[in-house]
């Protein structure tokens, strides 16, 4: 294990294949650490492209782009941090020894279908999961939905490929179904039509399990579990999240065993977000990122490493800490305009709140829903942390020229 200079010939090159805001902080964790790092979005001037030695804007989605400039910038490994790239690209560079994929090519194009890992959990691993179905057509869904021995009233309706609840409803009844069918093949990103039905899971609470696979000392992966995140879920996107998140013990017992049955199955170094449905001590699998995830950003505030540091820390083979500081919360601070180039009013108000801090993402262009930065704080308990973050966001106002 070593690492070189950066902007040099030894430098240890990393490459983000999304550059948001969770790979914005992965990147800063990967130059404290003296990695060159190349930043690769979609638009200019995302975030993670303002804190990077080279930012690149490409079309993920296209494999000959991708493989191309893998082949010019060398980084030796390539950390997709988002679900809608090429991954049979990765699959391919991987296989030739061309990179290594973080956590590995497979686990990045498994995760990036809904089909993909959910058949692997539920049917392959055999962990408890909600029910559910695939379908191609309105037919066939209603067969899924209604048909006998299908998923039934009330369920959710996902696009296969899609991430913060873009494109999934829930329907409560029949005269829902084509609603919900026509909103997934809007919000579908690729593979317009294929949908997963899944039946609602009536949870008391949900969680994100964070899991590091990271080097032992013996050279083999070792499995390392952060205190469970607990979440609340707007539309199928994340507004604020806690750590930790109390627990039965056979309920965290139940979680972590699903975590690590699936995080051994996907391999590689790195950190995983597990997501879980909880009721009393009922645990069910739901999905999983191969990644940083975004209800995490609570670690900022929480953990002694946060996730990003730890997912930082992995990839290069480097020991781990994962304990827990102090309690703490998150809350999101949406645009609440559409506007390019705003400006955040009451940031000074806001870091008055005790025990607070603020991310501003520097997002070049502002929606009403969309993620523009996140406000952490610790607490003696959750609960005081939650007020105290909730608090700091409201003070924070993203305000955009009356022209835009
Ligand atoms: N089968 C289900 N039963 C109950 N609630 C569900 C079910 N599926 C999804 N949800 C709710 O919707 C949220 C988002 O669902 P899911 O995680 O599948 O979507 P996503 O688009 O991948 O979201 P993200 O990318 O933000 O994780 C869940 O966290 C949960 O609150
Ligand atoms: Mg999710």
């Amino acid at each position: 294990m070593q690492i070189g200079t950066p902007l040099s010939p030894s430098a240890t090159r990393v490459m983000l294949l999304g550059a948001g805001e969770l790979g914005k902080e992965v990147i800063i964790a990967l130059q404290r650490l003296g990695v060159e790092v190349i930043a690769v979005d979609r638009y200019d001037g995302a975030p993670g492209h303002q804190v990077a030695h080279r930012a690149q804007t490409i079309d993920m989605a296209d494999g000959n782009v991708l493989a191309r400039l893998i082949d010019s910038e060398k980084p030796a490994i390539v950390v997709p941090e988002i679900e809608a790239i090429a991954t049979e690209a990765l699959l391919e560079l991987e296989a030739a020894g061309v990179c290594r994929v973080v956590p590995t090519a497979r686990a990045a194009n498994l995760t990036m279908n809904r089909e993909g890992i959910r058949r692997l959990a539920a049917e392959t691993l055999k962990l408890p999961t909600s029910t559910y179905a695939f379908a191609d057509t309105f037919a066939e869904l209603k067969v899924a939905v209604e048909g006998q021995g299908g998923i039934g009233y009330p369920c959710i309706i996902k696009p296969v490929m899609s991430s913060s609840g873009k494109g999934q409803s829930r329907v409560d009844g029949p005269d829902e179904l084509a609603k919900a069918w026509d909103y997934a093949n809007a919000g579908g990103r690729v593979n317009k039509g294929r949908v997963i039905a899944e039946g609602v899971v009536e949870f008391d609470y949900e969680i994100t399990q964070l899991t590091v696979r990271a080097m032992g000392v013996d050279g083999k992966p070792e499995t390392h579990f952060c205190e469970p995140i607990g979440h609340v879920q707007v539309k199928g996107d994340y507004v604020e999240s806690w750590q930790p998140q109390p627990m039965s013990t056979k309920a965290l017992e139940r979680a972590r065993a699903i975590a690590r049955a699936v995080t051994d199955n996907l391999g590689g170094l790195g950190i995983f977000g597990v997501e879980c449905f909880v009721k009393g001590d009922e645990v069910w699998f739901s999905e999983v990122s191969p990644r940083p995830h975004d209800t995490g950003l609570v670690t900022l505030a929480t953990q002694r490493q946060s996730e990003f540091e730890l997912h930082a820390r992995a990839i290069l083979g480097l020991p781990v800490d994962v304990s827990l500081r102090n309690p703490g919360a998150s809350a999101v601070i949406y645009g609440g305009v559409e506007a390019e180039g705003i400006r955040f009013e009451g940031v000074d108000v806001a870091l008055r709140v005790p025990g607070t801090d603020l991310r501003l993402f520097g997002k070049p262009v502002s929606f009403t829903r969309r993620r523009m930065g996140v406000a952490v704080a610790e607490g003696k308990d959750i609960e005081e942390a939650r007020s105290r973050a909730k608090e700091a966001a409201s003070r924070v106002r993203p305000v955009g020229d009356s022209a835009a």
